[in-house]
């Protein structure tokens, strides 16, 4: 009965949704509620204002506490999940949400039913094996209190990235009433749907997509060490093999990996797989290559101010992009600042420009974006690319007197163009 009218509310787009944390996640699935005729409540207690791309919606409410989760039919949450310095899952936000999401289901003294999603990224049993415990635990009846999914996220960061609303979405309920209401949500949302037998399918299928780009990144980054020792451009090797129509997939060598995904998510798998005596030897080892290049980087840098004369301590050096990918204004975990902290250390003057990055914090200290400017290139012992946003001109850099270290191959594109 319960699971009939919350059905008949998610079709017809009558359900008011409650997001939990506004961020990268959070916001976009919001909008796209909205912009499906949902009301959305949006909760996130760490966020000061509305995030400006829902301020417009006449049927969306900020909230800082879980109170309007009573009201709710759909409680979708976007909490992060990031690792500690060790490499240990920190579900402290999940934790936390989950908390303030079951202490509020009662409306009065009666429950309206709710389909509860989680989207954040977390290992296989994070659903089963906390999510419904804590919501059983206060008293709440699944398959009659509470509908319970788990839908990973997997949205394309950047301009260019693929809108939220194309993106199909892999839906894996607790049982199949609560698949079958997340797929119809998904689907009430414009989103193709596959739906799967369980929570942990859904869940591993998500760190499956993310240990695929790590191990991929880590080895045409191996191969580009090793290329480089031979004298042989890596670009044009990978440009070449991604001729063959089938059985290949271009991956670009870079700096090293960032933001919230690749970085973090194979970790959380490796920490559970250790539960099961297992030791995930393609991601250590993808991990470990991954995390060398900054310092490979900082090797180059000091050859290409070696072939001036120069040494590391005391150069200025400038480094271009700061973000962790092209177009985007996210630093977590960008390469960028580790290269810049490697610096720093090694007694370098380092400074930035990041269109995107108005300010970064690297070791404690603050830096400030610098115009990219023929002066400044003329003044810096050595310009490091680190991030090919489009909106940078990289002809400034061409022919100049400044030796520069690129790690993403954008005057090499440019000159292809020329
Ligand atoms: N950013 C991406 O590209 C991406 C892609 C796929 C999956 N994910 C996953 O989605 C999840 C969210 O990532 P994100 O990038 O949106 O993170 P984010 O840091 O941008 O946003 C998370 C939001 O949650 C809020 N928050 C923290 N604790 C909260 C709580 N207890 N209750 C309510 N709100 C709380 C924060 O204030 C923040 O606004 C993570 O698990 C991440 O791994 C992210």
């Amino acid at each position: 009965m319960q699971e009939v009218s919350l059905r008949e509310k998610i079709e017809t787009h009558t359900a008011t949704v409650a997001v939990v944390g506004l961020g990268y996640v959070g916001t976009p699935l919001a909008k796209l509620a909205l912009e499906s005729g949902f009301s959305v409540i949006g909760i996130d207690p760490l966020k000061k204002n509305t995030p400006e791309a829902l301020n417009s919606f006449p049927h969306f409410r900020f909230e800082r506490n879980y109170k309007a989760v009573s009201r709710s039919n759909l409680v979708i949450i976007c909490v992060p999940t990031p690792i500690t310095a060790n490499e240990v899952p920190d579900l402290s936000y999940l934790e936390t949400a989950i908390d303030g999401v079951s202490k509020n289901f009662f409306a009065e003294d009666h429950v309206i039913p709710k389909l509860l999603i989680l989207e954040s990224t977390s290992f296989p049993g994070t659903t089963r094996e906390m999510m419904l415990p804590a919501l059983e635990n206060r008293g709440l009846e699944q398959g009659k209190d509470f509908f319970l999914c788990y839908v990973p996220e997997r949205i394309d960061p950047g301009p260019q990235g693929m809108e939220a609303g194309r993106i199909p979405r892999v839906v894996g309920g607790i049982d199949k009433i609560s698949t079958s209401l997340g797929a119809s949500f998904y689907a009430s949302l414009g989103c193709q749907v596959h739906e799967v037998s369980r929570p942990e399918i859904a869940e591993m299928s998500k760190i499956l997509e993310n240990v695929f780009r790590a191990v991929n990144i880590a080895l045409v980054n191996e191969l580009s060490l090793l290329c480089r020792r031979m004298g042989i451009n890596i670009w044009e090797v990978v440009e070449a093999a991604a001729t063959k129509p089938f059985g290949f997939m271009p991956f670009k060598p870079g700096p090293g990996m960032g933001g919230h995904c690749i970085p973090v998510d194979p970790f959380y798998l490796s920490w559970r797989a250790k539960q099961f005596g297992f030791y995930t030897e393609f991601i250590e080892l993808a991990g470990k290559i991954n995390r060398s290049m900054p310092y490979h980087v900082v090797e180059w840098i000091s050859e290409a101010l070696n072939s001036k004369g120069k040494a590391a301590k005391g150069s200025n050096v400038l480094i271009v992009g700061a973000a962790y990918k092209e177009d985007v204004s996210d630093t977590r975990e960008s390469p960028a600042i580790k290269v810049m902290e490697l610096l720093e250390k090694g007694g370098a003057n380092v400074s930035y420009h990041d269109p995107y990055v108005e300010t970064l914090k690297v070791a404690g200290k603050e830096y400030k974006s610098r115009e990219l400017t023929p002066e400044a290139i003329r003044d810096a012992d050595c310009v490091v690319i680190m991030t090919a946003h489009r909106a940078i001109d990289f002809r400034m850099l061409l022919g100049a007197n400044t030796p520069v270290v690129d790690t993403r191959n954008a005057l090499g594109a440019l000159r292809k163009r020329k």
